[in-house]
């Protein structure tokens, strides 16, 4: 199947690209499972950008560096500040209903903001954002949303009829589940909008099916990765042994909630930086995972109960709720929170007009690495850059298009050699086993000998998946492990070759940080 430009992701880095580009063109966007299944209908504080009159790009740009701890690159951290008030717009064009007070938007504020600048509707932004972009691409002649394909892998020069072994990519393969029929889909441009790889952690606050797909795809087709090592663990996921990976959104702390001993109610994070509730995320994640670990905790508390309860219930209505049908009234009594794996700040290299390595393949959202989050992600700054550089993407294939040739005969998926699986039990019991070692091994505090320890059970699981991939016909849980497996590789590859602290990596081997920033860049 032919289009203009394949999108393989319907998040928000997928459907603003598509918007762009159905200007023009014909375009197909790809998801797994449903077309909300992506991060973005879970988002919930908000999207950073300068709007008040007090706030500067300046003070933007500097607390997204402070956050990234220097890992940023400042180019990027420019590019996609300075466009964040035109991306907001064009939400409010398309109909997103931010809250709004008297003197405009109603603007938030979250950990490492040195100012009120974070744009919501309510706490549940990332479900109206979803919706809007969703409702204008369905109603767009010149896109087809596809649910329900499982990409499994980039087409290349590798896959033509006529072999050319060239990186440029023509698409991808993709599994329907349903049938089981793997097809090819074709374009001049294809884009990778396929989010993070949380997934790989036992806990994580990410959807399931972010796995990891698009960074492995691309890895295995020729890109570059880079700091694959800086997965950001958020503070405060909800505790509780049903539901396992419910946020309670930093715009609790931004509004005034603390963080204290579940036992003695001691107000903890102000021993640990001045910033108390209000510093980065990684800091405040390492604090609890330290009371945690130091009095032999389940949990510790987020406590909002001083505040009124009026503005409690007006400010956080959707966590009010799910926390009410769980027994616990937020207005009267503490939350019981633990960190958890929230977002990938490394993957797939681009530079900023969003192209990857390869011909024909351009990538944006949390897939990628563009420089603007460096070594720590600072709240809010990413559906902010699905948006920057899903645009991005989208103008510069609109800007090359005549030099863009159309997909020459493509080879069809070979299933010649595979049969069905009889032991689907490998993947299960995989799946677990990764999610495990990655939580206890390569988690918030890290060590050499914890890394080298994850990395022999990958060297071993690599062999298991690889002979399984090879005799058995794909399914998508297949598919996924496999990417799963991949993404641990990388993750584990770039911590290992990390000696020193520097934001989301902390190691008890290298506590110091070396005085130059560098990128742990992978090469295929
Ligand atoms: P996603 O929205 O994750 O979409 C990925 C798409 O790729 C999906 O459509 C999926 O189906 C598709 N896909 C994946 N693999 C395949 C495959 N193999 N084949 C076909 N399709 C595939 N950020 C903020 O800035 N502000 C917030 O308030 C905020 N809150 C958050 C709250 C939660 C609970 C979580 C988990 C994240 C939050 N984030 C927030 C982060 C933010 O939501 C994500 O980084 C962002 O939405 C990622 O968007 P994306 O378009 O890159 O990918
Ligand atoms: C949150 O609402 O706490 C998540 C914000 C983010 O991940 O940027």
């Amino acid at each position: 199947m032919t289009h203009d430009v394949l999108i393989i992701g319907s998040g928000a880095a997928g459907l603003t690209a598509a918007l762009t580009l159905a200007t023009r063109h014909k375009v197909l966007v790809l998801a797994k499972g449903p077309l909300t299944s992506g991060s973005t209908a879970w988002a919930q504080g908000g999207i950073a950008a300068v709007l008040d009159a007090g706030d500067t790009f300046e003070e933007h740009i500097r607390d997204t560096m402070v956050a990234g701890a220097g890992l940023n690159r400042r180019e990027t951290v420019e590019f996609v500040i300075e466009h964040a008030p035109e991306a907001i717009e064009r939400l409010v064009e398309l109909g997103v209903p931010f809250n709004s007070d008297g003197a405009g938007l109603h603007l938030t504020r979250e950990g490492g903001h040195s100012h009120r600048r974070i744009v919501h509707v309510n706490d549940a932004t990332g479900w109206a954002v979803q919706a809007a972009l969703l409702k204008a691409a369905e109603e767009n002649p010149n896109i087809t949303l596809l649910p329900d394909r499982s990409c499994i892998d980039l087409i290349t020069g590798r896959h033509e009829e006529r072999y050319s072994g060239s990186g440029r990519v023509w698409g991808a393969y993709a599994l329907d589940p349903v049938t089981g029929k793997v097809e090819a889909y074709t374009a001049r441009a294809t884009i990778l909008a396929s989010g993070g790889a949380g997934r790989v952690y036992q806990f994580s606050t990410a959807p399931r099916g972010a796995t990891g797909d698009g960074i492995a795809m691309a890895w295995r087709a020729g890109c570059r990765v880079s700091n694959m090592e800086m997965m950001q663990f958020h503070p405060t996921c909800l505790y509780n042994l049903d539901v396992k990976n419910f946020l309670i959104t930093e715009a609790v702390r931004g509004e005034g909630g603390q963080l204290k001993h579940p036992l003695t109610g001691h107000r903890f994070m102000p021993d640990y930086d001045e910033r108390a509730e209000l510093a980065p995320r990684d800091i405040v994640a390492r604090a609890i995972d330290e009371q945690i670990k130091r009095f032999g905790l389940d949990y510790v508390h987020l406590d909002i109960s001083h505040m009124p309860a009026e503005f409690v219930i007006e400010h956080f209505p959707t966590i009010y709720e799910k926390l009410l049908a769980l027994g616990i009234d937020m207005t009267k009594q503490p939350i019981p929170v633990v960190p958890a794996q929230h977002y990938t700040c490394g993957g797939v290299l681009i530079d900023l007009a969003a192209r990857t390595d390869l011909p024909g393949l351009w990538a944006a959202g949390e897939c990628t690495e563009s420089g603007l989050h460096g070594a720590n992600r600072l709240a809010s700054n990413s559906l902010l850059e699905c948006f920057v550089f899903g645009e991005a993407a989208a103008q510069d294939i609109l800007k090359c298009w005549d030099d863009l040739d159309a997909p020459p005969p493509i080879r069809e998926w070979d299933e010649s050699r595979v049969t069905d699986s009889d032991e689907e039990v490998v993947i299960k019991q995989n799946w677990t086993e990764i999610r495990r070692f990655m939580w206890n091994y390569v988690g918030i505090v890290r060590t050499t000998k914890r890394l080298e320890r994850a990395a022999h059970r990958i060297k071993l699981l690599n062999d298991e998946v690889g002979d399984y991939y090879g005799h058995f016909r794909v399914t998508t849980d297949l598919i996924e492990l496999r990417n799963l497996l991949q993404c641990t590789d990388l993750i584990v590859q770039s911590a290992l070759k990390r000696h020193e602290s520097r934001g989301l990596h902390y190691t008890l081997d290298y506590p110091q940080t070396d005085p130059v920033a560098k990128d742990t860049v992978l090469v295929p």
